[in-house]
Protein backbone atom coordinates (compact mmCIF):
# COMPACT_ATOMS: atom_id res chain seq x y z
CA UNK A 1 0.00 0.00 0.00
CA UNK A 2 1.17 3.06 -0.58
CA UNK A 3 -0.38 6.87 1.29
CA UNK A 4 -0.28 10.04 0.05
CA UNK A 5 -0.13 12.97 2.23
CA UNK A 6 -0.59 16.44 1.14
CA UNK A 7 0.26 19.55 3.67
CA UNK A 8 1.07 22.90 3.32
CA UNK A 9 0.10 25.27 6.10
CA UNK A 10 1.72 25.13 9.71
CA UNK A 11 -1.41 23.51 11.58
CA UNK A 12 -1.61 20.94 8.96
CA UNK A 13 2.43 20.00 9.21
CA UNK A 14 1.82 19.57 12.97
CA UNK A 15 -1.30 17.43 12.72
CA UNK A 16 -0.08 15.20 10.10
CA UNK A 17 2.99 14.88 11.94
CA UNK A 18 2.02 11.68 14.23
CA UNK A 19 0.16 10.05 10.66
CA UNK A 20 3.69 10.15 8.93
CA UNK A 21 5.39 8.93 11.91
CA UNK A 22 2.81 6.41 12.44
CA UNK A 23 2.84 5.12 8.85
CA UNK A 24 7.12 5.51 8.66
CA UNK A 25 6.72 3.12 11.51
CA UNK A 26 4.82 0.29 10.15
CA UNK A 27 6.99 0.48 7.15
CA UNK A 28 4.04 1.59 4.83
CA UNK A 29 5.05 3.33 1.61
CA UNK A 30 4.37 6.74 1.88
CA UNK A 31 4.89 10.28 0.02
CA UNK A 32 4.75 13.43 1.52
CA UNK A 33 3.40 16.65 -0.84
CA UNK A 34 4.02 19.88 0.39
CA UNK A 35 2.11 22.30 -1.20
CA UNK A 36 4.36 25.57 -0.34
CA UNK A 37 1.30 27.62 0.68
CA UNK A 38 2.99 28.62 4.01
CA UNK A 39 7.20 28.75 2.87
CA UNK A 40 8.56 31.34 5.58
CA UNK A 41 11.15 29.11 7.47
CA UNK A 42 9.25 29.72 10.91
CA UNK A 43 5.33 29.09 9.01
CA UNK A 44 7.19 25.91 7.79
CA UNK A 45 10.60 24.25 7.73
CA UNK A 46 10.94 25.05 11.40
CA UNK A 47 8.14 22.25 12.25
CA UNK A 48 9.54 19.35 10.30
CA UNK A 49 12.56 19.72 12.45
CA UNK A 50 10.74 20.26 16.15
CA UNK A 51 8.23 17.33 14.88
CA UNK A 52 10.97 15.10 13.64
CA UNK A 53 9.25 14.22 10.63
CA UNK A 54 10.64 13.45 6.72
CA UNK A 55 11.02 16.38 4.82
CA UNK A 56 8.74 16.41 1.76
CA UNK A 57 8.86 14.56 -1.44
CA UNK A 58 7.41 17.18 -2.93
CA UNK A 59 7.19 21.13 -2.58
CA UNK A 60 4.82 22.39 -5.47
CA UNK A 61 5.71 25.67 -4.40
CA UNK A 62 2.39 27.95 -4.95
CA UNK A 63 3.08 30.60 -2.40
CA UNK A 64 0.51 33.07 -1.84
CA UNK A 65 -2.29 34.24 -4.19
CA UNK A 66 -5.61 34.75 -4.20
CA UNK A 67 -7.89 31.46 -3.73
CA UNK A 68 -8.21 30.72 -7.34
CA UNK A 69 -4.88 30.96 -7.89
CA UNK A 70 -3.35 29.19 -4.88
CA UNK A 71 -5.60 26.44 -5.56
CA UNK A 72 -5.50 26.18 -9.08
CA UNK A 73 -1.71 25.59 -8.98
CA UNK A 74 -2.33 23.25 -5.81
CA UNK A 75 -4.31 21.36 -8.34
CA UNK A 76 -2.02 21.29 -10.98
CA UNK A 77 1.49 20.27 -8.88
CA UNK A 78 -0.82 17.40 -7.26
CA UNK A 79 -2.22 16.34 -10.06
CA UNK A 80 1.02 15.51 -11.28
CA UNK A 81 2.70 14.16 -8.46
CA UNK A 82 -0.79 12.02 -7.88
CA UNK A 83 -0.70 10.37 -11.75
CA UNK A 84 3.07 9.40 -11.41
CA UNK A 85 2.69 7.92 -7.53
CA UNK A 86 -0.43 6.19 -7.90
CA UNK A 87 -1.02 5.82 -4.12
CA UNK A 88 -4.01 3.64 -3.13
CA UNK A 89 -5.25 6.37 -0.79
CA UNK A 90 -4.65 10.62 -0.27
CA UNK A 91 -4.57 11.83 3.43
CA UNK A 92 -5.47 15.48 3.42
CA UNK A 93 -6.33 17.37 6.84
CA UNK A 94 -8.58 20.36 7.93
CA UNK A 95 -10.21 23.23 5.69
CA UNK A 96 -7.00 24.79 4.12
CA UNK A 97 -7.25 25.24 0.65
CA UNK A 98 -4.64 22.31 -0.01
CA UNK A 99 -7.50 19.90 1.77
CA UNK A 100 -9.78 21.39 -1.35
CA UNK A 101 -7.31 21.09 -4.31
CA UNK A 102 -6.32 17.67 -2.77
CA UNK A 103 -9.99 16.26 -2.69
CA UNK A 104 -10.36 17.41 -5.96
CA UNK A 105 -7.85 16.39 -7.65
CA UNK A 106 -7.87 12.87 -5.79
CA UNK A 107 -11.20 12.07 -6.34
CA UNK A 108 -11.17 12.54 -10.17
CA UNK A 109 -8.73 10.18 -10.73
CA UNK A 110 -10.62 8.12 -8.37
CA UNK A 111 -7.95 7.59 -5.92
CA UNK A 112 -9.56 7.37 -2.51
CA UNK A 113 -9.35 10.08 0.05
CA UNK A 114 -9.00 10.13 3.70
CA UNK A 115 -10.33 13.32 5.70
CA UNK A 116 -8.30 13.53 8.74
CA UNK A 117 -10.30 16.45 10.97
CA UNK A 118 -13.97 15.31 8.88
CA UNK A 119 -16.85 16.91 10.35
CA UNK A 120 -16.58 20.01 11.53
CA UNK A 121 -18.81 22.42 10.57
CA UNK A 122 -19.17 26.15 11.68
CA UNK A 123 -22.20 26.93 9.34
CA UNK A 124 -20.65 29.73 7.92
CA UNK A 125 -20.37 29.71 4.11
CA UNK A 126 -18.41 33.35 4.53
CA UNK A 127 -15.30 31.12 6.25
CA UNK A 128 -12.63 29.90 3.40
CA UNK A 129 -12.18 27.27 5.35
CA UNK A 130 -16.19 26.25 5.56
CA UNK A 131 -16.49 25.89 1.87
CA UNK A 132 -12.89 23.87 1.74
CA UNK A 133 -14.08 21.32 4.62
CA UNK A 134 -17.60 20.54 3.14
CA UNK A 135 -16.14 19.97 -0.20
CA UNK A 136 -13.75 17.86 0.96
CA UNK A 137 -15.96 16.27 3.15
CA UNK A 138 -18.06 15.57 -0.35
CA UNK A 139 -14.96 13.84 -2.34
CA UNK A 140 -13.73 12.01 0.59
CA UNK A 141 -13.70 7.79 0.86
CA UNK A 142 -12.79 7.47 4.41
CA UNK A 143 -13.47 9.97 7.44
CA UNK A 144 -11.05 10.91 10.51
CA UNK A 145 -13.41 12.55 12.79
CA UNK A 146 -12.17 14.26 16.33
CA UNK A 147 -15.38 13.78 17.87
CA UNK A 148 -19.16 12.21 18.29
CA UNK A 149 -20.34 15.86 17.67
CA UNK A 150 -18.22 15.82 14.28
CA UNK A 151 -19.79 12.55 13.55
CA UNK A 152 -23.06 13.68 14.12
CA UNK A 153 -22.64 16.82 11.57
CA UNK A 154 -21.87 13.82 8.61
CA UNK A 155 -24.53 11.79 9.37
CA UNK A 156 -27.51 14.74 8.88
CA UNK A 157 -25.89 15.20 5.46
CA UNK A 158 -26.27 11.52 4.87
CA UNK A 159 -23.06 10.20 4.88
CA UNK A 160 -22.71 6.63 5.48
CA UNK A 161 -21.61 5.56 8.64
CA UNK A 162 -19.73 2.24 7.50
CA UNK A 163 -17.09 5.63 6.55
CA UNK A 164 -16.83 7.49 9.89
CA UNK A 165 -14.18 6.57 11.94
CA UNK A 166 -14.13 8.58 15.57
CA UNK A 167 -10.63 9.02 16.21
CA UNK A 168 -9.91 11.95 18.32
CA UNK A 169 -7.82 14.43 17.02
CA UNK A 170 -3.97 14.05 16.10
CA UNK A 171 -3.16 17.29 17.86
CA UNK A 172 -3.75 15.48 21.23
CA UNK A 173 -0.78 13.24 19.94
CA UNK A 174 1.57 16.17 18.84
CA UNK A 175 0.92 18.51 21.63
CA UNK A 176 1.52 15.31 24.47
CA UNK A 177 4.78 13.98 22.60
CA UNK A 178 5.85 17.01 21.98
CA UNK A 179 5.63 19.51 25.79
CA UNK A 180 7.79 16.21 27.00
CA UNK A 181 10.36 17.06 24.49
CA UNK A 182 10.17 20.68 24.60
CA UNK A 183 10.27 20.16 28.64
CA UNK A 184 13.55 18.64 28.22
CA UNK A 185 14.67 21.29 25.73
CA UNK A 186 13.76 24.23 26.97
CA UNK A 187 13.05 27.46 25.21
CA UNK A 188 15.33 28.11 22.27
CA UNK A 189 14.13 31.08 20.57
CA UNK A 190 15.57 34.33 21.30
CA UNK A 191 12.97 36.75 21.53
CA UNK A 192 10.96 34.50 24.06
CA UNK A 193 14.29 33.31 26.29
CA UNK A 194 14.30 37.37 26.86
CA UNK A 195 11.05 38.01 27.87
CA UNK A 196 11.78 35.26 30.97
CA UNK A 197 8.55 34.08 31.00
CA UNK A 198 9.41 32.10 34.05
CA UNK A 199 9.22 35.76 36.07
CA UNK A 200 5.60 36.55 35.03
CA UNK A 201 2.09 36.17 36.76
CA UNK A 202 0.02 35.84 33.98
CA UNK A 203 0.65 34.96 30.64
CA UNK A 204 -1.56 35.87 28.09
CA UNK A 205 -0.99 34.12 25.23
CA UNK A 206 -2.38 35.55 21.86
CA UNK A 207 -2.78 34.45 18.10
CA UNK A 208 -5.04 35.91 15.76
CA UNK A 209 -4.83 35.07 12.09
CA UNK A 210 -8.17 34.66 10.87
CA UNK A 211 -9.47 36.56 7.74
CA UNK A 212 -12.51 37.55 9.12
CA UNK A 213 -10.90 39.05 11.82
CA UNK A 214 -7.77 40.70 11.05
CA UNK A 215 -8.52 41.70 7.62
CA UNK A 216 -11.65 43.83 8.85
CA UNK A 217 -10.50 47.11 10.74
CA UNK A 218 -13.13 47.51 13.60
CA UNK A 219 -12.23 43.74 14.55
CA UNK A 220 -9.41 44.70 14.86
CA UNK A 221 -9.67 48.01 16.60
CA UNK A 222 -12.32 46.20 18.90
CA UNK A 223 -9.36 43.56 20.01
CA UNK A 224 -6.48 46.08 20.72
CA UNK A 225 -8.81 48.22 22.11
CA UNK A 226 -9.49 45.12 24.74
CA UNK A 227 -5.92 44.35 24.95
CA UNK A 228 -5.20 48.64 26.07
CA UNK A 229 -7.24 47.62 29.03
CA UNK A 230 -5.48 43.90 30.08
CA UNK A 231 -2.50 46.30 31.31
CA UNK A 232 -1.75 43.96 34.01
CA UNK A 233 -0.89 40.40 32.42
CA UNK A 234 1.71 40.11 29.98
CA UNK A 235 0.35 39.77 26.44
CA UNK A 236 3.25 37.41 24.27
CA UNK A 237 2.13 37.59 21.09
CA UNK A 238 3.79 35.82 17.76
CA UNK A 239 2.54 37.45 14.83
CA UNK A 240 1.27 35.75 12.14
CA UNK A 241 2.57 36.99 8.70
CA UNK A 242 -0.93 37.71 7.64
CA UNK A 243 -1.94 39.56 10.46
CA UNK A 244 1.61 41.34 10.68
CA UNK A 245 1.22 42.60 7.27
CA UNK A 246 -2.56 43.97 8.03
CA UNK A 247 -1.79 45.89 10.82
CA UNK A 248 0.99 47.65 9.27
CA UNK A 249 -1.65 48.43 6.24
CA UNK A 250 -4.10 49.67 8.95
CA UNK A 251 -1.55 51.75 10.55
CA UNK A 252 -2.02 49.73 14.03
CA UNK A 253 0.81 47.68 14.33
CA UNK A 254 3.10 50.13 16.12
CA UNK A 255 0.63 51.38 18.76
CA UNK A 256 0.08 47.66 19.42
CA UNK A 257 3.80 47.07 19.79
CA UNK A 258 4.42 50.27 21.91
CA UNK A 259 2.12 49.26 24.91
CA UNK A 260 4.63 47.64 27.45
CA UNK A 261 2.71 44.70 28.58
CA UNK A 262 2.27 43.66 24.51
CA UNK A 263 5.34 41.59 23.51
CA UNK A 264 4.93 40.95 19.80
CA UNK A 265 7.53 38.55 18.27
CA UNK A 266 7.20 36.31 15.27
CA UNK A 267 5.94 33.15 14.81
CA UNK A 268 7.49 30.56 17.16
CA UNK A 269 8.39 26.74 16.37
CA UNK A 270 6.38 24.04 17.92
CA UNK A 271 8.33 23.46 21.01
CA UNK A 272 8.94 26.77 21.80
CA UNK A 273 5.32 27.39 21.81
CA UNK A 274 4.14 24.46 23.73
CA UNK A 275 6.18 26.04 26.35
CA UNK A 276 4.77 29.06 25.90
CA UNK A 277 0.88 28.16 25.87
CA UNK A 278 1.50 25.52 28.66
CA UNK A 279 2.80 28.41 30.93
CA UNK A 280 -0.18 30.84 30.43
CA UNK A 281 -2.79 31.70 32.57
CA UNK A 282 -5.31 32.77 29.62
CA UNK A 283 -5.05 31.98 25.44
CA UNK A 284 -6.59 34.13 23.23
CA UNK A 285 -7.07 33.00 19.84
CA UNK A 286 -9.07 32.85 16.64
CA UNK A 287 -7.31 29.76 15.91
CA UNK A 288 -8.80 26.22 15.02
CA UNK A 289 -5.76 24.58 16.35
CA UNK A 290 -5.38 26.25 19.80
CA UNK A 291 -8.54 26.03 20.73
CA UNK A 292 -8.20 22.18 20.20
CA UNK A 293 -4.68 22.83 22.59
CA UNK A 294 -5.83 24.69 24.82
CA UNK A 295 -8.22 22.27 26.35
CA UNK A 296 -5.60 19.69 25.94
CA UNK A 297 -3.28 21.65 27.92
CA UNK A 298 -5.67 22.69 30.36
CA UNK A 299 -5.61 26.39 29.69
CA UNK A 300 -9.00 28.76 29.57
CA UNK A 301 -8.64 29.98 26.20
CA UNK A 302 -11.19 33.11 24.57
CA UNK A 303 -12.16 32.72 21.10
CA UNK A 304 -12.27 35.90 19.27
CA UNK A 305 -14.68 34.67 17.15
CA UNK A 306 -18.56 34.74 16.89
CA UNK A 307 -18.79 31.22 15.98
CA UNK A 308 -16.82 27.94 16.38
CA UNK A 309 -16.67 24.52 14.55
CA UNK A 310 -15.22 23.22 17.99
CA UNK A 311 -18.38 23.76 19.77
CA UNK A 312 -17.12 20.34 22.06
CA UNK A 313 -14.63 22.92 23.70
CA UNK A 314 -17.45 25.85 24.81
CA UNK A 315 -19.79 23.27 25.93
CA UNK A 316 -17.36 20.91 28.00
CA UNK A 317 -16.31 24.19 29.67
CA UNK A 318 -13.10 25.29 28.46
CA UNK A 319 -13.87 27.45 25.74
CA UNK A 320 -16.03 30.99 25.75
CA UNK A 321 -16.82 32.69 22.49
CA UNK A 322 -15.93 36.45 22.78
CA UNK A 323 -15.30 37.90 18.64
CA UNK A 324 -13.72 41.09 18.81
CA UNK A 325 -16.23 42.85 21.38
CA UNK A 326 -14.23 44.69 23.25
CA UNK A 327 -16.25 44.99 26.39
CA UNK A 328 -16.59 40.67 25.78
CA UNK A 329 -13.00 39.78 25.71
CA UNK A 330 -12.37 42.38 28.71
CA UNK A 331 -14.87 40.98 30.96
CA UNK A 332 -14.01 37.42 30.55
CA UNK A 333 -10.41 37.64 30.94
CA UNK A 334 -11.12 39.21 34.30
CA UNK A 335 -12.95 36.92 35.15
CA UNK A 336 -10.45 33.96 34.63
CA UNK A 337 -7.44 36.29 35.84
CA UNK A 338 -9.57 37.59 38.80
CA UNK A 339 -11.91 34.52 40.09
CA UNK A 340 -9.70 31.80 40.81
CA UNK A 341 -12.63 29.45 41.11
CA UNK A 342 -13.61 30.48 37.66
CA UNK A 343 -10.47 30.25 36.28
CA UNK A 344 -10.35 26.38 37.71
CA UNK A 345 -13.69 25.40 36.39
CA UNK A 346 -12.37 26.13 32.74
CA UNK A 347 -9.46 24.51 33.78
CA UNK A 348 -10.86 21.17 34.50
CA UNK A 349 -12.61 20.92 31.61
CA UNK A 350 -12.73 17.60 29.80
CA UNK A 351 -10.54 17.21 26.64
CA UNK A 352 -13.55 16.10 23.90
CA UNK A 353 -10.00 15.12 21.78
CA UNK A 354 -9.25 11.99 22.67
CA UNK A 355 -6.14 10.15 24.39
CA UNK A 356 -3.25 11.12 22.42
CA UNK A 357 -4.09 7.75 19.65
CA UNK A 358 -5.85 9.22 16.90
CA UNK A 359 -2.67 8.57 14.33
CA UNK A 360 -2.47 4.85 15.60
CA UNK A 361 -6.21 4.98 15.42
CA UNK A 362 -6.35 6.30 11.78
CA UNK A 363 -3.86 4.40 10.51
CA UNK A 364 -5.41 1.36 12.03
CA UNK A 365 -8.81 1.77 9.88
CA UNK A 366 -6.71 2.86 6.60
CA UNK A 367 -4.64 -0.80 7.29
CA UNK A 368 -7.99 -2.42 7.48
CA UNK A 369 -10.10 -1.01 4.35
CA UNK A 370 -6.59 -1.85 2.18
CA UNK A 371 -6.76 -5.78 3.34
CA UNK A 372 -10.19 -5.87 2.49
CA UNK A 373 -10.11 -3.99 -0.74
CA UNK A 374 -12.25 -1.34 -0.09
CA UNK A 375 -9.66 1.69 -1.05
CA UNK A 376 -9.85 0.47 -4.77
CA UNK A 377 -13.74 1.09 -4.22
CA UNK A 378 -14.49 5.23 -4.72
CA UNK A 379 -17.51 5.13 -6.62
C1 LIG B 1 -4.09 29.61 5.91
C2 LIG B 1 -5.40 28.85 5.80
C3 LIG B 1 -6.14 28.91 7.14
C4 LIG B 1 -5.24 28.40 8.25
C5 LIG B 1 -3.91 29.15 8.25
C6 LIG B 1 -2.96 28.56 9.25
C7 LIG B 1 -6.61 28.80 3.67
C8 LIG B 1 -7.72 29.38 2.89
N1 LIG B 1 -6.29 29.43 4.80
O1 LIG B 1 -4.39 30.96 6.20
O2 LIG B 1 -7.30 28.11 7.07
O3 LIG B 1 -5.90 28.59 9.47
O4 LIG B 1 -3.31 29.05 6.95
O5 LIG B 1 -1.97 29.45 9.64
O6 LIG B 1 -6.03 27.81 3.27
N2 LIG B 1 2.45 34.69 4.35
C9 LIG B 1 3.80 34.89 4.54
N3 LIG B 1 4.59 33.79 4.70
C10 LIG B 1 4.13 32.52 4.65
C11 LIG B 1 2.76 32.33 4.45
C12 LIG B 1 1.94 33.41 4.30
O7 LIG B 1 4.27 36.01 4.60
O8 LIG B 1 4.93 31.57 4.81
C13 LIG B 1 1.57 35.87 4.23
C14 LIG B 1 1.33 36.30 2.79
O9 LIG B 1 1.27 37.68 2.75
C15 LIG B 1 -0.05 35.73 2.50
C16 LIG B 1 -0.73 35.80 3.87
O10 LIG B 1 0.30 35.56 4.81
O11 LIG B 1 -0.74 36.44 1.51
C17 LIG B 1 -1.84 34.80 4.05
O12 LIG B 1 -1.36 33.48 3.79
P1 LIG B 1 -2.33 32.33 3.25
O13 LIG B 1 -1.57 31.06 3.15
O14 LIG B 1 -3.07 32.78 2.04
O15 LIG B 1 -3.45 32.23 4.34
P2 LIG B 1 -3.34 32.10 5.93
O16 LIG B 1 -3.91 33.34 6.50
O17 LIG B 1 -1.97 31.71 6.33
N1 LIG C 1 1.58 27.48 16.56
C1 LIG C 1 2.98 27.45 16.66
N2 LIG C 1 3.64 28.64 16.77
C2 LIG C 1 3.01 29.85 16.79
C3 LIG C 1 1.58 29.86 16.70
C4 LIG C 1 0.91 28.66 16.57
O1 LIG C 1 3.58 26.38 16.67
O2 LIG C 1 3.67 30.87 16.88
C5 LIG C 1 0.86 26.21 16.39
C6 LIG C 1 -0.20 25.92 17.42
O3 LIG C 1 0.36 25.22 18.50
C7 LIG C 1 -1.21 25.08 16.66
C8 LIG C 1 -1.06 25.54 15.23
O4 LIG C 1 0.15 26.28 15.17
O5 LIG C 1 -0.90 23.70 16.72
C9 LIG C 1 -2.21 26.40 14.84
O6 LIG C 1 -1.96 27.00 13.62
P1 LIG C 1 -2.76 28.25 13.11
O7 LIG C 1 -3.32 28.99 14.26
O8 LIG C 1 -1.85 28.98 12.19
O9 LIG C 1 -3.90 27.62 12.21
P2 LIG C 1 -5.36 27.03 12.50
O10 LIG C 1 -5.25 25.98 13.53
O11 LIG C 1 -6.21 28.17 12.91
O12 LIG C 1 -5.79 26.52 11.18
Amino acid sequence: MKIATILGTRPEIIKMAPIIDEISKRNIDQIVLHTGQHYDEEMSDTFFRDLDIRTPDYNIQVGSGTHGKQTGLMMKGIEKVLLDEKPDIVLVQGDTNAVLAGALVASKLHIAIGHVEAGLRSFDMTMPEEINRRAADVCSTMYFIPTAESAINLLAEGYSRKNLFITGNTVVDACFRHLKIAKKRGIKEKSLKELNIDKMDNILTLTMHRAENVDVKERVVGIIEALKELDDADIIFPIHPRTKNTLEKFGLFDELNNLEHVHIIKPLGYLDFLLLTSASTLILTDSGGLQEEAITLSVPSLTLRYNTERPETVTAGGNILVGSDREAIVSNARKILDNKNFADKMKNAINPYGQGDSAKLTVDAIEDYHARGLLDIVA
